[in-house]
C-alpha cells in the first residue's frame, strides 16, 4: 500500500471514530510501537542516504499529520461531551412547577403566640409548669385544701391518689414564686384538663395562659389596667369589657371578666346562654394564704394573678361559634387561618 493510501485511510479511520477510546486504537494501530507506519521508520536503514532523507521526511510529515488529526478529533469530542452533558442539564423554565401546600399555624397557636407577645411587651417572661401535677400544687398549695367544696368547681382527672392531670394553670404561680425572686412579672401558657362535658363552651382538654404579677404596693388597679390595656391590644380600641365579681379560693378579692358576645353584639344570644357577655378569664388578687404558702410575707408582698382561655378568646376573635372546630382538624377550618 503505497503512503498516500495509507495516511488517507488513517485520516479517514480516526474522522468515522465517536469515541476518545477509538481514536488512541486507532492511532496505536497505524502510529503505536508496532504501528504499520511505525513499521516503515525500520525499512530506512536499508536505503541508501538520499532516498533515506526523503523516505524519512515523508514519513515524519505523515506522522505529524495524523497526529494533528487525532488531536483535533479528541478535543472535538471532549467539547461534545460537555455539550451533551450541559444539555442534559437544562432546566425547562416554562414547565409548571411542583405544587407545594402552604403549612399555616393552628389558631390557636397564633392566638396564644399574640397572647404572650402581647405580655411579652410589657416586661412579662414566660414560665411554664408541668401538665402531670401534684395534689399539692393544684390545689392545696393554692388554698384549696381536701374536701374543700371548691374543688369541685374543677372535676378532675386522677392519675393516682395524689397525682392529676393539672385542671388549671395556676400552680404554676406556686412553682414560679418558689423558684424565683419577687418582683415577679411572668406568664404560664399550656394545656389543662377537666372532667367537662364537650358543647360548644367547653372541652375536656383545653388551653389557659396564666399570669402572676408580685410586686410591692400592687393593687386591683394595676390588674384592671393590665386586663384592660390586654383586651385593648387584642380586640382593638374599641372592645367592651366588664369585671364580674367572682370567688377563687386562691385570690381575694376575685373577679371574672367577660367581654360582649360579638356573635349578637350583647342582645343576648345562645352562645353567652342570653347573658350578652362571654366570660374569658379569671383573676384577682393573690390570697394572702398563697403567699404565706411560699414563705412570702403578705405585709411586703402582694401581687395580681389571672387565668385566660385563649380558645374562648380566639372564638371572640374570630366569630368561631363551636370551641370543637379546634380540634377536629378539619384542613378546610384550619386552612382559613393562613393570613391571619
Ligand atoms: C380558673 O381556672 C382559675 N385558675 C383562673 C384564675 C387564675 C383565677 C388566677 C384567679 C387567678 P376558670 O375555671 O374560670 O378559672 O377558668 C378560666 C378560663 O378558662 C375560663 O374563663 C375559660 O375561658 C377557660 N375555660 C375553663 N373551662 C374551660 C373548658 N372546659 N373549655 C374551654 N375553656 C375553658
Ligand atoms: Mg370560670
Amino acid at each position: 500500500m503505497s503512503l498516500e493510501s495509507l495516511k488517507n485511510e488513517a485520516k479517514e479511520e480516526i474522522e468515522k471514530a465517536s469515541s476518545s477510546q477509538e481514536i488512541l486504537e486507532i492511532y496505536s494501530k497505524y502510529l503505536g510501537r508496532k504501528g504499520l507506519i511505525t513499521e516503515l521508520f525500520s525499512k530506512m536503514k536499508d536505503l541508501d542516504f538520499e532516498e533515506k532523507k526523503r523516505f524519512g521526511m515523508e514519513l515524519n510529515s505523515i506522522k505529524i499529520f495524523i497526529t494533528e488529526i487525532k488531536e483535533r478529533k479528541l478535543s472535538t469530542i471532549k467539547e461534545q461531551t460537555i455539550h451533551n452533558n450541559l444539555e442534559k442539564l437544562r432546566i425547562d423554565s416554562s414547565l409548571p412547577g411542583d405544587c407545594q401546600n402552604v403549612g399555616s399555624l393552628h389558631p390557636l397557636t397564633t392566638v396564644i403566640d399574640n397572647i404572650i407577645e402581647i405580655f411579652v411587651g410589657i416586661g412579662y417572661t414566660i414560665f411554664e409548669g408541668p401538665e402531670i401535677e401534684s395534689d399539692y400544687y393544684n390545689f392545696e398549695a393554692l388554698n384549696i385544701p381536701k374536701d374543700h367544696p371548691a374543688r369541685e368547681m374543677q372535676d378532675s382527672f386522677y392519675l393516682s391518689n395524689d397525682i392529676l392531670l393539672r385542671t388549671h394553670t395556676s400552680p404554676v404561680q406556686i412553682r414560679a414564686m418558689q423558684s424565683l425572686k419577687p418582683p415577679i412579672r411572668i406568664i404560664a401558657p399550656g394545656k389543662t384538663y377537666r372532667r367537662d362535658a364537650k358543647d360548644s363552651r367547653h372541652s375536656p382538654v383545653f388551653h389557659q395562659v396564666e399570669g402572676l404579677t408580685i410586686g410591692k404596693k400592687i393593687s386591683f388597679a394595676n390588674l384592671k389596667g393590665t386586663l384592660e390595656y390586654f383586651a385593648k391590644s387584642f380586640f382593638g380600641e374599641g372592645c367592651e369589657i366588664q369585671f364580674r365579681p367572682s370567688y377563687f379560693p386562691f385570690t381575694e378579692p376575685s373577679a371574672e371578666v367577660d367581654i360582649k358576645c360579638i356573635f349578637c353584639e350583647g342582645k343576648g344570644c345562645t352562645i353567652c346562654s342570653h347573658t350578652g357577655w362571654l366570660e374569658v378569664l379569671g383573676a384577682g388578687m393573690v390570697h394572702p394564704n398563697v403567699l404565706r404558702n411560699v414563705g412570702y410575707n403578705p405585709e411586703e408582698w402582694q401581687g395580681f394573678a389571672f387565668g385566660m382561655g385563649p380558645e374562648r378568646l380566639a372564638m371572640l376573635k374570630y366569630s368561631i361559634n363551636d370551641i370543637r372546630m379546634f380540634y377536629d382538624n378539619d384542613l378546610r377550618f384550619i386552612h382559613s387561618f393562613i393570613n391571619s
